[in-house]
């Protein structure tokens, strides 16, 4: 797959739970590395099945191939002669690249911009195409090489780049699910249901007035999706700049992620979310394991897939959202981090499991306190 292989990494790969994402319970795959992650989706799809979960919607699956035309000597005309033979060119790029016509996809538009730049005005041109169920990087790119002649012939410029960009504004997912105050009021001990949803809204709204905030809370929406991207070996960082980047369209840097309140009082939670993924292609099809994780949740298109990644997204957000406004991660994060802490002080087997229980109910999870409890439930050794 890759070059100068001397080995491979593993990381763990886990099954959150609890998921219904439009009306179908799922078993998501998550391979990722930090611990709470994977409990945290699952709890945050918990709170919300007395609702009915996720209910996702996606905008059709466009990215856009760049062109970058340079040595004209009036821009205003060459985008002019574009705009007027754009069916031409459209025909163009699918004679070139018949597979995806053929899948219903294509190119279905051609956008010719100019860009104001250090260098004086340049002419981009945009071709958007529709990938069908292919994260699209190979396609676009490919079409985008074979168009330039063509557009170089049209408007007398040189076609500097052609390539896809990873900022994919016309491929967004939109999820949202309602969390009860009657659930909020159960999970959060000492704080009452209303309580809950106004500490959630506060917190949404600090976001959407701070990049600071905003830049955390994406990071954490980014730990569900980035985990079944990988678990399903979707390119993670094409998924994560177009997801920053489409954060930042408009000029200021915002959440994914906005929460309101229902007329009834209850939490709604809302994310829209780019998502350049596949079911084919690339690496996901001749890797055995991705395969499995997408039967596992039973997706076969891109659409699904995307569906699920979005509603895992705002399950992470929610989950980590609450946490944060009531008893802090630390406590819930301790408690998960409390069996590695028992196993680092040498418990084995069932006495790991113990210590980590009893470090949890006395709310002193730490290395020193493993020790103790390790040497109080070790038989002494009688064998002399
Ligand atoms: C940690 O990986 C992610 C969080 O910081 C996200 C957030 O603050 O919303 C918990």
């Amino acid at each position: 797959m890759v070059e100068n292989v001397v080995g491979t990494l593993q990381i763990p790969l886990a099954i959150a739970t609890n998921f219904i994402v439009n009306g179908r319970d799922v078993l998501v795959p998550m391979a990722v590395e930090e611990p709470s992650v994977v409990a945290a989706a699952s709890y945050g799809a918990k709170l919300c099945r007395s609702t009915g979960g996720f209910k996702v919607t996606a905008s059709s699956p466009m990215m856009v191939g760049q062109i970058l035309v340079v040595g004209l000597t009036d821009v205003e005309l060459a985008r002019t002669q574009l705009q007027q033979k754009e069916q031409l060119i459209v025909n163009y790029a699918n004679d070139k690249h018949p597979s995806l016509k053929k899948r219903g996809g294509g190119v279905k538009s051609v956008e010719p911009r100019i860009l104001d730049t250090k260098r004086g005005p340049m002419l981009v041109v945009h071709l958007h195409v529709d990938v069908c169920d292919s994260m699209g990087a190979n396609a676009v790119t490919t079409i985008a090489e074979k168009v330039a002649p063509f557009l170089e012939q049209i408007t007398g410029g040189v076609a500097r780049m052609r390539i896809l960009s990873n900022l994919c504004v016309d491929r967004v997912f939109t999820a949202e699910a309602i969390w009860t105050k009657e659930e909020l009021q159960a999970a959060s001990k000492g704080l009452t249901g209303e309580e809950v949803v106004e500490a959630v809204l506060d917190a949404s709204a600090f976001a959407e007035a701070d990049e600071y905030r905003a830049c955390t809370n994406n990071k954490g929406v980014m730990n569900g999706i980035d985990s079944v991207a990988l678990a399903t070996l979707n390119d993670t960082r094409a998924i994560e700049s177009g997801a920053h980047c489409f954060s930042s369209v408009g000029g200021k840097y915002g959440p994914l992620t906005v929460y309101e309140k229902t007329e009834e009082g209850h939490l709604r939670g809302i994310i829209r979310v780019p998502l350049a993924l596949g079911t084919r292609g690339g690496a996901i099809q001749s890797h055995p394991i991705a395969s499995v994780n997408l039967k596992i949740m039973g997706v076969e298109t891109g659409d699904e897939l995307g569906k699920i990644m979005a509603a895992v997204g705002l399950s992470q957000n929610f989950a980590a959202v609450r946490a944060l406004v009531t008893e802090g991660l630390c406590r819930g994060h301790m408690r998960l981090h409390a069996k590695n802490i028992a196993m680092n002080a040498g418990a084995k087997g069932d006495l790991v499991f113990l210590i980590a229980e009893i470090m949890s109910e006395e709310g002193n999870i730490s290395q020193q306190r493993a020790a103790q409890l390790l040497a109080e439930h070790t038989e002494p050794d009688t064998d002399f």
